[in-house]
C-alpha cells in the first residue's frame, strides 16, 4: 500500500488468497471466451457474465496485490492492461478516472484513436475531456442538442474502450476508487451494465469503510449487484500462519527472535501491510508509515469520537459502555441522545471499533491492536494519570 512495501511486491510470493484468485481467473476466462455474452443453457436459462469485480477490505489487506496478480496473469494471456489509481486531489475533476484510463491507453499505445472511423461516434463533450487528442479523433459532425447529456459522454467512453478491446481483450484495474469523482462513478455504473459480449473486464478496489452508505459509489455498487453485473469480493485478514509465511517468504526481511515474531503476529492482526512494516522497522516504536495511516484514519473523525477513542485506549483491547461512560462523565447511565453514543456509532461506522454481545451487554473492541498504543501515546501524561484513576474507579 505504501512505497516501501510496494517495492517488494513483485519479488515476494503471494500468500493465500487461493479462492479469490480462482474466482478472478474464472471471471476473466468467461469474459475472454464468450466476450461475456449472455450464456444459454438448453435454450432456456441465461446468465450474465459479470464484467467487473470490486475487491474491498481494509487498507493494507492486499487488494492492490491481488489486482496485480491477476493483471500479470491477464498480460501473460495477451490481454492489454490499464492501471489507474484513485487520487484524492482529482476527486473533484469530472470524469478524471476515465480521462486517465484513456490517456494511459494512448500513452501505452493500446489505443490508437486515429484508427477510429466515423462509425465510432464520439460526442463533442467527450472530445473536450481529451483536448490533447482531439486532432487524432475521427471527425464527427455534431448535430444533436442532447450532446451535453452525460449519457453521450458515457457512451463515447464505452465506444473508445470497446474499440480498444477489439484488438486484444482489455483489463482495466481501478485501484482505490473510493477517491474518484461522482461523474466517473456514474460512468463506471453505465459501463459495467453495458459491456455484455465484449472482452473487457474491470477490477476496482476500494476501502470498505470509506464507502459508507452516503458515499456516491455505494448506490452504484448496490445497483450493479442487483443486476448481477459485478461480483464483489471482501478480503479478510490473513491467518496467523499466512502472515508468518509472508514474513518468512519476503526477501531481505531482517531475522526475528521468536518473542518479537509473536508480538508482530499479534500486532498485525492478519494485515500484511502492518506485518511487513513491523518486521522491517526493527524497533518497538510504531513505524512511521503505520502512524501516518492511523493519523489519516483519525483525521476523518469528529473531535468527540477521537476523544472517546483516546479515553478508551486506557482500557486496553476492549471496553463496555458503562465503563467508558463513567470515565467520560463520572456516571454510568447513558441517555438515549447522549453524544457518547454518537461517537461510538461513528467509530463503528469507520470500522475502528467492532461491537459484540447483546443489547444489554455490548462490548466494543478495537479492530487494530496497534491503534490502541498509538492513541495512548497521544494522551498528555497528566491526563493519562487522571484517566487511569477514573478507569480503576469505573472498573471497581
Ligand atoms: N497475500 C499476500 N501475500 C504476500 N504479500 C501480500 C499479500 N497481500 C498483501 N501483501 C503485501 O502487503 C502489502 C499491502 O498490500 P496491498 O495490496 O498494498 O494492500 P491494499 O491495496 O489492500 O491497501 C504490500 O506490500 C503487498 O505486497
Ligand atoms: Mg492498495
Amino acid at each position: 500500500m505504501m512505497d516501501s512495501t510496494f517495492r517488494q511486491q513483485s519479488r515476494s510470493e503471494t500468500v493465500g488468497r487461493e479462492k479469490e484468485q480462482r474466482l478472478l481467473r474464472q471471471l476473466l476466462f468467461a469474459v475472454e471466451q464468450q466476450g461475456g455474452s449472455n450464456h444459454e443453457v438448453d435454450g432456456l436459462m441465461t446468465y450474465i457474465v459479470p464484467h467487473g469485480i470490486f475487491l474491498t477490505g481494509d487498507a493494507g489487506i492486499g487488494k492492490t496485490r491481488l489486482a496485480h496478480v491477476i493483471s500479470r496473469e491477464a498480460k501473460s494471456r495477451r490481454w492489454s492492461v490499464i492501471w489507474n489509481r484513485g487520487n484524492a486531489q482529482e476527486s473533484n475533476t469530472a470524469y478524471q478516472l476515465w480521462v486517465n484510463v484513456l490517456q494511459t491507453a494512448f500513452t501505452q499505445d493500446i489505443w490508437q484513436p486515429q484508427e477510429m472511423g466515423q462509425q465510432h461516434y464520439l460526442s463533442p463533450s467527450f472530445r473536450n475531456l481529451l483536448p490533447d487528442l482531439t486532432d487524432l479523433l475521427p471527425p464527427n459532425a455534431s448535430h444533436s442538442t442532447l450532446e451535453q447529456v452525460p449519457l453521450h459522454i458515457w457512451e463515447s467512453i464505452r465506444t473508445a474502450l470497446i474499440f480498444i478491446s477489439e484488438k486484444t481483450p482489455l483489463l482495466i484495474a481501478l485501484d482505490d476508487i473510493h477517491r474518484a469523482d461522482i461523474q466517473s462513478y456514474d460512468c463506471l455504473g453505465y459501463l459495467l451494465s453495458h459491456l455484455n459480449g465484449f472482452p473487457l473486464f474491470i477490477i476496482g478496489t476500494y476501502r470498505k469503510h470509506e464507502v459508507t452508505s452516503s458515499h456516491p459509489l455505494s448506490s452504484i455498487v448496490v445497483q450493479l449487484q442487483r443486476q448481477h453485473a459485478i461480483e464483489t469480493l471482501h478480503l479478510h485478514p490473513l491467518t496467523t500462519g499466512q502472515i508468518e509465511a509472508l514474513i518468512s517468504s519476503t526477501p531481505d526481511m531482517p531475522p526475528l527472535t521468536n518473542p518479537r515474531l509473536q508480538q508482530i503476529l499479534a500486532d498485525a492482526a492478519g494485515n500484511p501491510f502492518f506485518a511487513k512494516e513491523l518486521t522491517w522497522s526493527q524497533t518497538s516504536t510504531l513505524p512511521r508509515t503505520i502512524a501516518t495511516f492511523f493519523d489519516s484514519l483519525l483525521g476523518e473523525l469528529s473531535n468527540e469520537c477521537q476523544q472517546l477513542l483516546r479515553n478508551a485506549s486506557v482500557l486496553g483491547d476492549s471496553f463496555e459502555l458503562p465503563v467508558i461512560c463513567l470515565m467520560t462523565y463520572e456516571r454510568s447511565i447513558v441517555a438515549d441522545d447522549d453524544p457518547l453514543l454518537d461517537a461510538l456509532d461513528e467509530a463503528l461506522r469507520h470500522g475502528i471499533l467492532v461491537e459484540s454481545g447483546s443489547r444489554n451487554h455490548i462490548t466494543y473492541h478495537f479492530r487494530y491492536p496497534l491503534l490502541i498504543k498509538h492513541l495512548y501515546k497521544k494522551i498528555p501524561i497528566a491526563r493519562r494519570i487522571r484517566l487511569h484513576k477514573r478507569a480503576v474507579e469505573a472498573l471497581r
